[in-house]
């Protein structure tokens, strides 16, 4: 079994190949980022630059699955960096497709797309619910699934698009979304209070990121899922109410607070995922963002005393300090 994993040092990448190697220690990995080397420290690594073509040849396609992680994430930010977006998500996943198809590769590309693709609405979004594109990223995010339909259906490439709402935690110390989880942590650990825009009230999937790669993985090496677009599963929950509970963890409060005017323009609404698709291909997710709060809160208290413990969840065996390691965030980018 070999796979790749393009954008190696990205915070998916990271805590994906944390879980790989314990998963599937079989699994021969090849990695790729625009860095000298590797973020880990990782050996089996080759610098490239994805806007290069003749720098993505270096990628060894000769595998069984290639997880695509390379991206520029953002919302407001994409109208001000236009060329930056359509540059490194767009050309960059094709200049990675013409080289598949240069190496005449039989791997699944898997790519991870976004909740902003759908139009938000109140029921759980099934992949084919509407689409709306607020930003330019979220415009990216879906032209890539495209590209990825059109070369499958045109060259055969083979592919999977895993779309991911809101994920949280990490494996590894120090590799953060920066995310909605990680802004509303970095203010609670601060002892400020967590600032929502409105109301709260919008609702999303939250996924653990041990959840969001396990899915990942399981769905690159299974026969149920190719060329095809499933939605990763979570907890249906408003933002208000992980807020809270990550304030009453810290002892601060959450307050609303009126809605900058792009951010206001650009709010989906709810987005919460039926996750039903994967569900029927034997894929779910099980973490529950409670639990893990209170992990959290209790990594200094635990670290010492546990130190030479493991713990086993799902299949995954870590030592605690790594698993419980708080996001500091400086700033939210949109997921
Ligand atoms: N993090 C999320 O909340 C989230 C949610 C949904 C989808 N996604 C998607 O998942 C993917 C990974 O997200 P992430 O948050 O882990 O990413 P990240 O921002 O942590 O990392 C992006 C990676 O792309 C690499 N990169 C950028 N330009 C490059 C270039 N020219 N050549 C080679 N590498 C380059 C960077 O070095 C970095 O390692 C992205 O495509 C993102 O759109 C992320």
């Amino acid at each position: 079994m070999k796979a790749v994993i393009v954008g190696a040092n990205s915070y998916i990448a990271r805590n994906l190949l944390y879980i790989l190697k314990r998963r599937k220690p079989e699994c021969e990995v090849k990695l790729y980022d625009y860095t000298e080397t590797h973020i880990d420290g990782e050996s089996n690594y080759t610098k490239i630059n994805i806007l290069d073509r003749e720098s993505v040849s270096k990628i060894d396609m000769d595998c069984d699955a290639v997880f695509m992680f390379v991206g520029k994430t953002g919302s407001a930010e994409g109208f001000d960096n236009y060329g930056t977006f359509v540059n490194v998500n767009e050309m960059g996943l094709v200049n990675l497709i013409d080289e598949y198809r240069r190496q005449k590769s039989g791997a699944k590309i898997i790519y991870p797309s976004t909740r902003l693709v759908y139009k938000g609405g109140d029921k759980p979004l099934r992949e084919n619910a509407p689409k709306e594109f607020k930003t330019v990223y979220a415009i990216n995010k879906f032209a890539c699934e495209q590209y990825l339909e059109q070369y499958s259906q045109i060259y055969g490439v083979k592919y999977c698009v895993f779309r991911i709402c809101i994920p949280y935690g990490t494996l590894i110390p120090g590799a953060s979304s920066y995310g909605t989880i990680g802004f509303m942590l970095n203010r609670a650990s601060e002892g400020k209070n967590i600032t929502l825009y409105g109301d709260g009230s919008a609702r999303r999937t939250f996924t653990h990121i041990e959840d969001v790669c396990g899915n990942l993985i399981d769905g690159a090496f299974s026969d149920k899922c190719v060329n095809d677009v499933f939605n990763i599963g979570g907890e249906d929950m408003s933002l208000k109410e992980v807020a809270k509970l990550i304030a009453s963890e810290y002892g601060v409060k959450v307050e609303n607070v009126p809605y900058p005017n792009i951010a206001e323009m650009i709010e989906s609404g709810d987005t919460v995922f039926n996750a039903g698709k994967l569900a029927n291909a034997g894929i779910r997710s099980r973490f529950k963002i409670e639990e893990w709060i209170k992990e959290e809160n209790v990594v200094m208290d635990v670290r010492q005393s546990a130190i030479n413990q493991k713990i086993s969840r799902g299949g995954v065996i870590c030592p605690p300090d790594l698993v419980k390691v708080l996001h500091i965030a400086p700033a939210p980018k949109a997921a």
